[in-house]
């Protein structure tokens, strides 16, 4: 009893020491941080509310992971909400899409599009198969054909993961779609699954430039030799940093990414922000043609519309050159696209929305006769079937998507690419955080949202009454305006028609 007794004694008289050493360690600490606060000049709130405005920092950074489970209702997030996510996830998870009850979705929430039911949709056996389009046909040596309506857009190897690239590529080699590279270059993991490749050139000219950085025509030759790489893309600018060229902070620029883009490992890799050689449309014209003289493949180019003075003067300079000198594709960006990392002046405030540039520049096509020649795809948030299906609306020929793809991989939206500290392995080279995401597993998840994708797609445009997606037209949908009412589409933005002077354009 008295061993007990005495143990029990001991036991309570270590555990008072272990507390009163605890209580003065704390106390210490919290008058260090007090003093530290108080006299530190950097941070307002720590120096007004010492000690405990440290919490607001932490508080901060735990709401990035936690807002989304806890504090945000189904359509509040951005840039994404949950409702735009979770279809995501479903779609790419196989599982089921229906919802009960009653849709969530306000009918009065400006901006979103409404799409007109016709009276006597498609019976099954009357629909037709996704029409297959042509790029360059007729004036590349080897043009190229999909029916697929939605495939991955740019994203540099360096602003995401090996691992994440393993399985954009290998889902896209199971779905049947494109993946363009972004301006990293292509790296064996882009060529992993076999799929099809839009190799894209940035101001910098990753992967195909010489020693001093200017393009050289040996590389282009090499890389067009890959099968999988079907059409080249050139990039003037993206929506997120129209006038900014590639930023990829030093922490993300490991040794192979540096090798795969010819430049020195650990420092920022910053891209011009204009190709040097191009200062007008002339220029322009003449690189799209001479890349596509030396690969034999479909070349197009990319941009964010933001002034409109060019167009004109770009359709008219077809004209007189000749249409070999068009461009085969034309990919038309959001100004609110997104990014590994760009400056908030430019991701917030420059170039125009998509649904105001798409159907600007269709129309611009078809008035002087080159809609035929020059195909149009867009990007801009168009990550669930009803933004896919209102830019067929608007006149797109295909749409791609980058964040929707990142969704597909698992992206929590935890707003940090631009840190090496995403906690789900898409954007960081951080071996530990990337383990959590199995390329195989995910190539599943890739391929299974493409493909629901399209379904969906299809799905809509039965309900308008047409037979396959590529027959909808501007009269297929509406868009709430201000005032909580639908607009129509065909109203806001009449279908073009062809110049008199151009009814027997080659282009048309
Ligand atoms: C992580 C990340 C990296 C990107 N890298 C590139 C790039 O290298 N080149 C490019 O033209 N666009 C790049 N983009 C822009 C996308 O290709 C796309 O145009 C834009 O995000 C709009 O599509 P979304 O709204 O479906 O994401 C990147 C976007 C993200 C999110």
């Amino acid at each position: 009893m008295d061993a007990i007794q005495g143990f029990t004694l001991a036991f309570l008289e270590i555990s008072a020491l272990l507390l009163a050493c605890i209580t003065i360690a704390v106390i210490v600490a919290v008058i260090c941080m007090y003093i530290t606060d108080v006299t530190q000049t950097e941070q307002t709130i720590r120096r007004n509310y010492p000690v405990i405005g440290r919490f607001r920092y932490f508080f901060e950074t735990l709401g990035e992971f936690f807002r989304q489970y806890f504090f945000a209702m189904d359509r509040e997030e951005l840039p994404f909400n949950r409702a735009q996510r979770s279809w995501v996830y479903r779609s790419a998870k196989n599982i089921d899409s229906t919802v009960a009850f009653g849709s969530t979705h306000p009918l009065n929430r400006p901006g979103d599009w409404i799409f007109l039911n016709g009276l006597f949709p498609p019976l099954d056996e009357e629909v037709a198969p996704t029409t297959t389009i042509s790029f360059g046909l007729g004036y590349a040596r080897v043009p190229y054909s999909t029916d697929k309506l939605f495939n991955i857009s740019a994203m540099s190897f360096g602003a995401i993961s090996a691992p994440a690239i393993q399985a954009l590529s290998q889902g896209a080699g199971e779905a049947g779609i494109w993946l363009n590279t972004g301006e990293g270059a292509l790296s064996p993991y882009h060529l992993e699954g076999g799929c099809d490749i839009v190799f894209q050139i940035g101001t910098a000219k990753y992967g195909v430039r010489d020693e001093q950085g200017r393009l050289s025509d040996d590389r282009l030759r090499a890389l067009a030799e890959h099968p999988e790489v079907c059409m080249f893309e050139l990039k003037l600018s993206q929506g997120a940093k129209p006038g900014k060229g590639g930023i990829l902070p030093g922490a993300k620029v490991t040794d192979v990414i540096a090798s795969t883009r010819g430049i020195p490992a650990g420092k920022d890799s910053i891209s011009p922000n204009r190709h040097p050689e191009i200062d007008s449309i002339g220029d322009l014209l003449d690189m799209l043609h001479h890349i596509r003289e030396v690969t034999g493949k479909p070349t197009g180019f990319k941009a964010v519309i933001g002034s409109t003075d060019w167009l004109d003067e770009f359709c008219l300079t077809i004209h007189d050159r000749g249409m070999a000198y068009a461009p085969d594709f034309m990919t038309i960006d959001s100004a609110d696209g997104g990014t590994g990392a760009a400056p908030q002046s430019l991701i917030d405030y420059m170039g125009l929305p998509i649904r105001k540039s798409l159907p600007m520049v269709v129309d611009k096509l078809v008035e002087y006769g080159l809609r035929k020649r020059i195909r149009v795809i867009c990007s801009g948030k168009m990550i669930n079937p009803s933004g896919v299906a209102a830019a067929l609306c608007l006149g797109a020929d295909c749409v791609n998507s980058a964040r929707g793809f990142m969704f597909a991989l698992g992206c929590v939206q935890a707003l940090q690419c631009n840190r090496n500290t995403c906690p789900t392995g898409i954007t960081t080279h951080d071996e530990e955080l990337q383990r959590g995401l199995v390329p195989a597993e995910k190539a599943r998840r890739v391929a299974s949202y493409a493909r629901n994708m399209h379904h969906e797609v299809e799905m809509i445009a039965h309900s308008c009454g047409v037979r396959e997606p590529r027959q909808l037209r501007r009269h297929h949908a509406q868009v709430i305006n201000e005032m909580g009412m639908p607009e129509s589409l065909h109203e806001l933005w009449p279908e073009a028609t062809v110049r008199e002077e151009y009814r027997d354009s080659p282009g048309d």
